[in-house]
Parts: structure tokens; sequence; C-alpha cells
């Protein structure tokens, strides 16, 4: 018996095999969820072809979570698909390179508006279009449905993470918020706060490797740049009836380094 037996999860952010929403989607299905991706723009094509790679192939929808016609069609299409919607994963994050080097004065509002867009506002955008099938799963009883975002550590400032450390701490609180708004929904918001991983959006912040460089010396348990597996683990268990009081949480898996100090 599978964790996720039965459950219907939407992974967005899926782009090549390495990104984290790829381990998501390929443990919700050795999980026993039935799973389907979105992908966006220049990416799309990608994603199409990073489905079949997964150990059931997934359909795609098209999702620019800037673009509310996309999220309109995509929710009416998985509506056709699915009478309910168990479970959302919000992989989606993006600045401008304006907005990332270690110097927050590079960047204007016109490139700050795009960060916060894509990387924060679409989680309550998302949850919007995707309402009224997250609520489904919450009638009749059990656990209803559980969205999981992905945050890195924005309680402290960051080398070189800048205005994408703005758009997280503002995700922070817009979990909260939604947890607010949304568990009479039966619908759980959380956040897994994932320590570095080598994936296509990780490379385009210059300075990374200062990340990479010490985390694991840091970590009380040591930390892998290139497991992904860690992370889909935790998102698998929010997504599972496992933690079905548990809303407005963010949920550490870096080896132990936002607890520590030097
Ligand atoms: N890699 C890390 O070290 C790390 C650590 C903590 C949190 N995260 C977060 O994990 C999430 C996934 O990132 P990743 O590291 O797997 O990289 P990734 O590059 O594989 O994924 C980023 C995704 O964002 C999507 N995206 C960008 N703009 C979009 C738009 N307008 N509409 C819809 N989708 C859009 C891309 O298509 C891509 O699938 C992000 O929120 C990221 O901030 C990453």
């Amino acid at each position: 018996m599978g964790l996720l037996d039965g459950k219907h999860i939407l992974v967005t952010g899926v782009l090549t095999d390495a990104s984290l929403a790829f381990a998501v989607a390929r443990r919700a299905q050795q999980e026993g969820a039935e799973v389907a991706l979105s992908g966006a723009g220049r990416g799309l094509s990608l994603t199409r072809r990073t489905a079949r790679r997964l150990p059931a192939e997934a359909d795609v929808l098209e999702i620019d979570v800037t673009e509310p016609d996309q999220l309109a069609r995509a929710a009416a299409a998985l509506g056709e698909k699915w009478e309910r919607l168990d479970g959302m994963i919000h992989a989606i994050g993006y600045a401008p390179p304006e907005c990332l080097g270690g110097d927050m004065f590079q960047a204007d509002w016109e490139q700050v508006q795009v960060a916060l867009h894509v990387s924060t506002y679409s989680l309550k955008a998302l949850v919007q279009a995707f309402r009224p099938l997250l609520a489904s799963a919450g009638v009749g009883g059990g656990t209803g449905a559980s969205v999981v975002g992905l945050d890195f550590d924005a309680s402290v400032a960051w080398p070189a993470y800048d205005w994408m450390g703005v758009s997280k701490a503002a995700l922070e609180s817009l979990s909260r918020y939604l947890a607010r708004d949304l568990g009479h929904e039966r619908i759980r918001v959380n956040l897994v706060a994932a320590g570095p991983v080598k994936t296509m959006a990780a490379k385009s912040i210059p300075g990374f490797h200062t990340f990479e460089d010490t985390w694991s010396d840091r970590a009380p348990l040591g930390w892998d740049v290139l497991d992904t597996d860690v992370v889909a683990r935790a998102c698998v268990a929010l997504l599972s009836d496992l933690l079905p009081m548990t809303t407005g949480e963010i949920l550490h898996v870096d080896g132990g380094v936002h607890a520590v100090g030097a």
C-alpha cells in the first residue's frame, strides 16, 4: 500500500529530471498517486519530454502562472479528468538577472515585480484557479487537500539570493494567510524549505556555489546538492494523510542548517 494511493496530484515546476518537482512527481507515483504536471512557455516542450521519464507518463498542462487565461483553461481541463484534486505542488520560481547576484540596488520595480509575480503571487493564483477542485477533496470527510510550496529559508539574508530571498519571505507569509483562509475548506497549505540543490533555477543564481561549498559542512546531517529525493519525501509526507492537522507550517529539509549558528 502506498502513502498516496488513489490521490490525484498536480505537480507544477517540472522542467528537467533535476527539478525538485520531478523528484516529487516520481515519489508520488511510487506511492500510488495519479499525477499531472504543468509546464510553461519555452520550457513546455522540455516538461513534456521530462514527463516521459517518470515511472508512468503524466499528462502535461500548460500553465504560465502570469497568464490568467492559461490558469483557467488548465483548471477546466483538469476538472474534466478528475472530480477532485487531493494535492498540488508549487515548485515555481523566477527572478530576472538584475534581482540576483549580491546588490539589492541593481534591480528596479520593473524586475522586482516579475520576481514577486512568478515566485510569490503565483501560489495564490494557482490555488485560486484550482480551489473548487481542491475543496472537493474535503467534501464528505477525509483529510481534504494539501498544497505544498517549495521555499528557501527566508529568515536571514543570504549571499547573492537578493530579491529571490524577498520573494521567498513573502511566500512564507502568503502560505500562512492562505492556510488561514482555506482551513474551513479542509485545504492545508505548507512549505518545504529545502537546502541548495543543483537545478536549472539554482544554476541561474550567480554565487550559488557559495551555498553548495559550505552547506554540507554546516549541516548536522550533512547535505548532498544532487539529492532531490530527500526533498521529495518531505513533500509526499505533507501530501499524504499523515499530517492532517498541519497547516501554515514550514518544514525544513536542509540537513539541519536552519537550527545551528556557525
Ligand atoms: N534548487 C534549490 O536549491 C532550491 C532550494 C529551495 C527551494 N527551491 C525552490 O524550488 C522550486 C523549484 O525550483 P528548482 O530548483 O527545482 O528549479 P527548476 O528550474 O527545475 O524549476 C523552476 C520551475 O519554475 C518554472 N517557472 C518559471 N517561471 C514560470 C512561470 N511564469 N509560470 C510557470 N512556471 C514557471 C519553470 O518552468 C521550472 O519548471 C522553486 O520555487 C525554487 O525557488 C529551490
